[in-house]
């Protein structure tokens, strides 16, 4: 979008025609015709703009509440962070009053930090039209932030040197393409070795490499995974006073509300075969290492199926969304035809596959089965057990559980 596309969007007319746009037929199928019309009255790039933004709107309202009035780019939607999300992570800043956001973007978690009780935000971005979008969002939502233009690769500028607390969202792509080292983040995290803040809580992508990270952890600063809805969502490096300490997991619910598992320094849970039911654990368990303080916390003994693989099990069931669990029916080192005689003998029907560590594709292994079975659905879970790949069968998890 060009400055003057800006300007026109961002003006009461702009805003009229977006709130017509928003009201329109916004298809595939009816863009042509739409873009015809706005032409007549809006040069080229202006009216492309336009009908941009007011798709982009809609796609936000996954993201924001208030999407219908504000203001996007397609990478800058795609790389902010949403009102849950955000909201999670600013929960953190509770108590600093002046909080400064390190690569806003159009705001994602400006909005969030700016609704802390008590606080002031300063949003910094090297991107001048993020910086106008960030300030309009702000707006939409009846808040305010300070706003500056600069290259965090450069030294911090004047008005950050008196605030304590900060967050750091660099931009985890780089044209187009996902970056998977922290020195290629945009910028690399290593510019916050000469940042002088209290408090930095830093996001990084959920695969971040925890060697990686060694010098931060290694010196007092821990890392929390996050998931929503069984899916893992990001990792935060928080450092300083924040009073983290190794690898933290949370999880978010589907009303935004969320629980932290915290280390305890628990041995890790014994070896076992597979006992009555197998558990999954939340994917923000698994990467922060959390399985025994998971097992503390569902007041069960539990019990590895293989030093090098997250599943657990034990003897009874216990609903929790911390983790998912199957009743196990059978289970047996991997063999085909073993596999399919027991499926016929327990009269499985529809069969779902899932693994986790093995070498075997769920894809494969359902058309080298052939199954036409016709009898009660079931799991076969591929994995290890005590090192040998093995087959699990398994029901269906009861409701509830
Ligand atoms: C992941 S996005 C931030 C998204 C933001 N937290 C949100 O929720 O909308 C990363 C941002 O860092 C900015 N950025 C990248 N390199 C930068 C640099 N060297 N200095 C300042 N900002 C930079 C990009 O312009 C981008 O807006």
């Amino acid at each position: 979008m060009d400055r003057a596309a800006w300007d026109f969007l961002i003006s009461a007319a702009g805003r009229d025609l977006l709130a017509g746009l928003a009201a329109a037929d916004l298809s595939e199928n009816n863009l042509l015709p739409l873009l015809t019309r706005l032409r007549r009255d809006l040069p080229a790039e202006i009216a492309g703009a336009a009908l941009t933004l007011a798709r982009l709107r809609g796609r936000a309202a996954e993201k924001f509440s208030q999407a219908g009035s504000m203001f996007f780019t397609t990478d800058a939607l795609e790389q902010s962070s949403g009102e849950e999300i955000a909201g999670w992570s600013a929960r953190r800043f509770v108590g600093w009053d002046r909080i400064a956001d390190l690569g806003c973007g159009i705001g994602g978690d400006t909005l969030a930090l700016a609704a802390v009780p008590g606080a002031s935000v300063i949003g910094l971005d090297r991107d001048a039209l993020r910086l106008n979008m960030a300030r309009a969002n702000l707006s939409a939502y009846d808040r305010a932030a300070d706003w500056i233009q600069a290259d965090l690769r450069d030294p911090l500028p004047l008005a950050l040197r008196q605030i304590s607390a900060a967050f750091f969202d660099p931009a985890r792509r780089d044209s187009g393409q996902r970056v998977y080292s922290v020195r290629g983040y945009l910028p690399p995290l290593d510019v916050i070795d000469s940042w002088p803040f209290e408090a930095l809580g830093v996001k990084l992508s959920p695969g971040v490499d925890l060697d990686e990270l060694r010098p931060y952890t290694d010196t007092g600063a821990g890392i929390e995974f996050v998931s929503r809805d069984g899916e893992l969502k990001e990792a935060l490096l928080w450092r300083g006073a924040f009073g983290f300490r190794g690898r933290w997991a949370s999880r978010l619910g589907p009303d935004g509300s969320g629980e932290t598992l915290i280390p305890l320094d628990l041995a890790a849970p014994p070896l076992s075969e597979p006992r009555a039911y197998l558990y999954e654990p939340d994917p923000a368990v698994i990467r922060a290492g959390l399985l025994s303080e998971l097992a503390a916390r569902l007041n069960l003994p539990m019990y590895r199926l293989d030093e090098t693989i997250a599943y657990l099990t034990a003897d009874t069931a216990v609903m929790s969304p911390w983790a998912r669990c199957w009743p196990v029916w059978d289970w047996m080192p991997f063999n085909l035809k073993r596999l399919r005689a027991r499926l016929e003998s327990l009269g499985v029907g529809e069969l779902t596959v899932k693994k986790r560590g093995s070498p075997i594709q769920p894809d494969d292994l359902l058309r080298q089965l052939k199954w036409r079975g016709s009898g009660r659905p079931a799991v076969v879970v591929l994995t290890q057990v005590a090192g040998r790949h093995s087959a699990l069968v398994c029901g269906i998890p009861s409701p509830g559980i």
